[in-house]
Order: structure tokens, then C-alpha cells, then sequence
């Protein structure tokens, strides 16, 4: 199949829209049809505007007076099977250099009047060539935050060239946002639409769900429009321009989603290295605000090299990692840090084209279905009690306890530590009913615990981590390695408790309060809770810290 781009962009190859539909022309690609390419850049053509002296209707039929790259965008467009029209809106309309070539399109037609069918209600001129079979695609960004209401000139223009219903449109709001390298994960998701439309395009059409996908804002108005104001880098008031630093926390503070407001401001302080300037950010009910002097009191205080920032802002660099190297320090409330993305808008998408603010506040990244600690201990909590109260009916309740709780907590979702506990403590409660001592029975279940827990200390994530990771960003959690190492240090510390309490178990069994043990044995764990609920604040606000 023979493709023709017509490139209506004067940045070229820089142009935003360009990179849609180099998206969509690899989609194309990945169709399976064989595609051959060509593509002309109206900038780079030699295109002098229509006299308007109709010599290509009446003296030289289908050939035009002025000699120019014209000839060459004709045969360019008879020998292609499909045209791609890339541009972007000007004054809500296609680009004066496209304007022109379509104009010069003239000795392309027949003089003679015809009716176009009804479908625009005016009148048309005949194809001089046979262009029965072509197809056009039309894919433009604009600046505004939606190309609603933006098209209707552009629109027009195409149903005129190419009939009504007769083109596939792309139309995409916030053009300029695809060059901003801080919201790339958004742009990404984004142009991966518009690679499966180019792709179902060749197959049977562009889907619904592809459509929708396409539609969708890539920010919210409210947020893409400070981000926008603020991109500029000229003061509101004076008019005058900002310094890089100062734009770019702007920039930073625009993607604040008021949504997640906790009920009171939070004072975010940006203090660059750097190049020594210091700026703050106000979390506010209604937004966000930079305040360039007149400073409040900090929640948390970001020491950082403004080069570091903004690599962790554009993805090159990991904003975790970058703290264990002590590239950058953090100071005051670390719990901001932590739940970021809940308060800046990153990768999401925003509302559908006719736009609001409610997806806004979905910016969480939860698994699907969260995890439960509970589900892991209640089997063995039910054991270690009731079993050490009485071994025969305890190990019935324990077993009835494995059977049970996968179905009452059936939504959540299950980790391999879930399914190794039911499995271990049937085990231990079958070995119980089967006769097996429970002064011997009991410290074992104590042991496994233990060794199950320290052991996943040596695995790539330990063991409590697929628990606490429900608290702080879902399953993304798993790739910082501060969390992990925070979660190492607890996992290790419950082992080797666990490791430790068969020991005092063993003895415990053999008096006469040896039915208390359950319940003597969960005085320690309960400290430990304690200790577990302060390390995990404190030990990540330790390392930020520096
Ligand atoms: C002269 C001029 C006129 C523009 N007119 C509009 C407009 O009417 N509506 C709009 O939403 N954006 C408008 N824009 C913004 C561009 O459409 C937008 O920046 C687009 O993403 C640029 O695409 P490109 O990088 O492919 O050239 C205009 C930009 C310029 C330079």
C-alpha cells in the first residue's frame, strides 16, 4: 500500500502533530500490510500562491501556469493509495502554506459544475483523475485544552476536498504538551491510541474503544491550563519574564490535583542547589500556589539541584533511587514524598473531550485488587491459640479457619505467602488430629513462621512488602528501592522473632499455663506492630534526610 504524508507543520520534523502520525503510520506498519512511504514537507516546497487564472481548466487543461514543486505534490498524490494530512491548527483552520497547496490543487479538477451529492449542500467539480479507492486521513493537534468546537473550519474544509464521512479524522487537544518530556508517561499512553488506530485503520476501521481512548483529554482543563499559563514564563501581573527555576516549579505546582487536598494546606518548599533559589508550593482547597517570598512554615522541605529535579520530573532518573544516593534530601513530613503521585497528576488521563476535572483525583497506582495481611496471619493467629488450648478441637477450628478465610476475603487479591500459610498451617493442625505431640507441633508452627519470613528477606521483594504496598502507590511501590529496604529491615526483624519464639514455646507447653501460650505469645508481636507502624515513617524520613 502507498502512503503519502503531507507534513502542514512549518517546525517539521519537530512538530507536535508529526509525532501522531509517525504513531499512526507505525500502527499502519503493524497491520501486516506492506506499506511504502512517502512524505513531503510543505515548508520545504517551492509553492507560490494561485494566481486565480483558471489557464488549468481552459488554455492548458490540467496543467498549471506556474512552475514550482506543484507538479511533484500532484504526481504525489495520484500515485498514493492513502494521503495523510498532518498539520496544526492556525486561527482555527488549516496553516496558510497548506492553505496554498490545497488551492494549487485546481488543475486536479474538471471545470464543470456538479452537484456533490447533497452532502455539503453546495455544488462541486469532477475528479479529472480516477481517484475512486483513495482514502485520506487528516491528524492535527491544536493548543487548546480540547479540539472540541476547535474543527468545525477544518471540518468543513475536508467534507468539501473529500466528501462527508469520506476521511478519517484525528483531532487532538493540548498539541503542545507532546513535546513537554515531564508528562511523557501521559503523551506515551496517549500516542499508543493512536498507534492501534493506525492499525485497526488498515484492518476493519478504528475501533470504539480506540475512539474513546482517543478522546479522552490528556489532562484535565483546569490543570492542563496552568500548566500552559505557567509554560510561558512570563509573570502574570508584570509581564515580565521568569527565571528557568521558577517556570519549571510552576510548572510542577500546576500539576497539583486539589482533589487530594487532606483538609488542612501543605507547604511544599523547593530549595535548588544549585542555582540558589528558593521557592514554595501551597497545596491548597482550590489549588495550588507559588509563593516567591513571603514564606510560610514548611511541611517538607525538598533540598535538591534543580538538574536532579527535573530528571526525576522527565523519568530519566528514579526520584527513589536518587534519595538512597543522597542526591537530593528531604526534610520535615516525608509522607508527601511517599504518596506523590496522589498529589501531582502524572501519567493519567484526564476527562473525556467535553471535559471536567473528575478523573483528576484517580491518580493512585492500586493493584487491581489489594493484598491482606490478615488473610496471611488469621490461619496461624487461630492455631497458635486455639490449638494450644486444646490440640484436637483447636486443629479442627484451625482447619476450618484454612477453608474459611480464602472465601470470606475472596476479593482480595492472594499472595503466595497466603497460600503457603493455609497449606502449612492444615499441616501442622492434620499432624495434631493425627496424634503428634503439640508441645512438639506447636514451637515447629512457630518455626516455619519464622523461616518463611526470614527467608524472603533474601528474595528480590521480602515478605511484608507485598502487604504494605497497599499503603504507598500499590503494586509501583515495589520498584523503590527505598520501600524495599525498609520492609527487608522488618521482614528480617519478625523472622528472627519467630525464629526465636519456639524456643520459650517449648518450655511454656510443658507447665501448667501451656494453654495461655497463644495468648502470651502475642504480647511481643504487639510491640513489634508498634515498632513496625513508627520504623516505616521514620526510617524512609531518616535516609531522605541525609
Ligand atoms: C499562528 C498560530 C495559530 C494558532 N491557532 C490556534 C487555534 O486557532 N486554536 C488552537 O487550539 N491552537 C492554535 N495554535 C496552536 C497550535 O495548533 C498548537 O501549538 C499545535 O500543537 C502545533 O502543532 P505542530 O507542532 O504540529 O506545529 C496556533 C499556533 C500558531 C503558531
Amino acid at each position: 500500500m502507498k502512503i503519502l504524508v503531507i507534513n502542514g507543520s512549518p517546525k517539521g520534523e519537530r512538530s507536535n502533530t508529526y509525532r501522531l502520525t509517525q504513531a499512526f503510520l507505525e500502527g499502519m506498519g503493524e497491520s501486516g500490510e506492506a506499506l511504502e512511504t512517502r512524505e513531503l514537507e510543505v515548508g520545504r516546497l517551492k509553492l507560490r500562491p494561485c494566481l486565480g487564472c483558471f489557464s488549468c481548466w481552459n488554455k492548458t487543461p490540467g496543467q498549471c501556469c506556474i512552475s514550482d514543486d506543484m507538479g511533484l505534490v500532484i504526481e504525489n498524490l495520484l500515485w498514493a493509495d492513502v494521503t495523510v494530512w498532518s498539520f496544526p491548527l492556525y486561527y482555527f483552520s488549516v496553516p496558510g502554506p497548506l492553505k496554498n497547496l490545497i488551492d494549487r490543487q485546481l488543475p486536479m479538477v474538471l471545470p464543470f459544475m456538479e452537484e456533490d451529492g447533497g452532502e455539503t449542500g453546495s455544488g462541486s467539480h469532477p475528479a479529472r483523475y480516477d481517484m475512486s479507492g483513495k482514502r485520506t486521513v487528516v491528524i492535527s493537534t491544536c493548543g487548546f485544552y480540547t479540539a472540541e468546537g476547535n474543527y468545525d473550519g477544518v471540518k468543513s474544509l475536508f467534507d468539501h476536498l473529500c466528501g462527508k464521512g469520506q476521511y478519517t479524522a484525528l483531532f487532538c487537544g493540548q498539541g503542545e504538551l507532546f513535546r513537554v518530556a515531564e508528562v511523557k508517561r501521559r503523551t506515551d499512553e496517549y500516542l499508543e491510541f493512536v498507534r492501534r488506530a493506525g492499525r485497526e485503520y488498515l484492518a476493519d476501521g478504528i475501533s470504539a474503544e480506540t475512539r474513546a481512548g482517543l478522546n479522552r483529554l490528556l489532562f484535565p482543563q483546569k490543570i492542563f491550563e496552568s500548566m500552559a499559563d505557567a509554560s510561558w514564563g512570563v509573570n502574570r501581573e508584570t509581564g515580565k519574564r521568569e527565571s528557568d527555576t521558577l517556570i519549571f516549579t510552576r510548572q510542577m505546582a500546576a500539576l497539583y490535583q486539589k482533589e487530594s487536598w487532606p483538609g488542612h494546606d501543605l507547604v511544599l518548599e523547593m530549595c535548588y542547589t544549585d542555582v540558589k533559589e528558593r521557592y514554595q508550593i501551597v497545596l491548597g482547597r482550590e489549588g495550588s500556589t507559588v509563593l516567591t517570598e513571603g514564606f510560610r512554615t514548611a511541611d517538607t522541605t525538598v533540598s535538591t539541584p534543580v538538574t536532579v529535579w527535573r530528571a526525576i520530573s522527565e523519568g530519566k532518573t528514579s526520584g527513589s533511587e536518587a534519595l538512597m544516593k543522597h542526591q537530593y534530601r528531604v526534610e520535615g513530613d516525608f509522607e508527601l514524598l511517599i504518596t506523590w503521585d496522589k498529589y501531582f497528576a502524572g501519567a493519567e488521563s484526564g476527562d473525556d473531550a467535553g471535559g471536567g476535572e473528575q478523573a483528576a483525583g484517580t491518580a493512585l497506582h492500586m493493584p487491581s485488587k489489594p493484598t491482606g495481611f490478615h488473610i496471611l496471619l488469621l490461619p496461624w493467629i487461630v492455631f497458635w491459640v486455639a490449638a494450644s488450648v486444646h490440640p484436637f478441637w483447636g486443629s479442627l477450628i484451625s482447619l476450618a479457619a484454612c477453608v474459611l478465610v480464602p472465601l470470606v476475603f475472596y476479593r482480595n487479591q492472594k499472595t503466595i505467602y497466603d497460600v503457603l500459610s493455609v497449606g502449612l498451617v492444615t499441616g501442622f493442625s492434620t499432624a495434631l488430629l493425627l496424634g503428634a505431640p503439640s508441645q512438639l507441633v506447636i514451637p515447629l508452627a512457630y518455626l516455619a513462621f519464622g523461616i518463611m519470613w526470614t527467608a524472603t528477606c533474601f528474595c528480590k521483594i521480602p515478605l511484608t512488602a507485598h502487604y504494605s504496598m497497599n499503603d504507598y502507590d500499590g503494586e509501583k511501590a515495589l520498584s523503590n528501592p527505598l520501600f524495599l529496604k525498609t520492609n527487608r529491615i522488618l521482614t528480617l526483624a519478625w523472622g528472627v522473632l519467630y525464629l526465636l519464639t519456639p524456643i520459650w514455646t517449648y518450655f511454656i507447653l510443658g507447665t501448667g499455663i501451656g494453654g495461655w501460650v497463644g495468648a502470651i505469645n502475642s504480647v511481643l508481636p504487639l510491640l513489634l506492630g508498634l515498632f513496625t507502624a513508627w520504623f516505616q515513617k521514620w526510617y524512609p524520613a531518616k535516609v531522605a534526610k541525609g
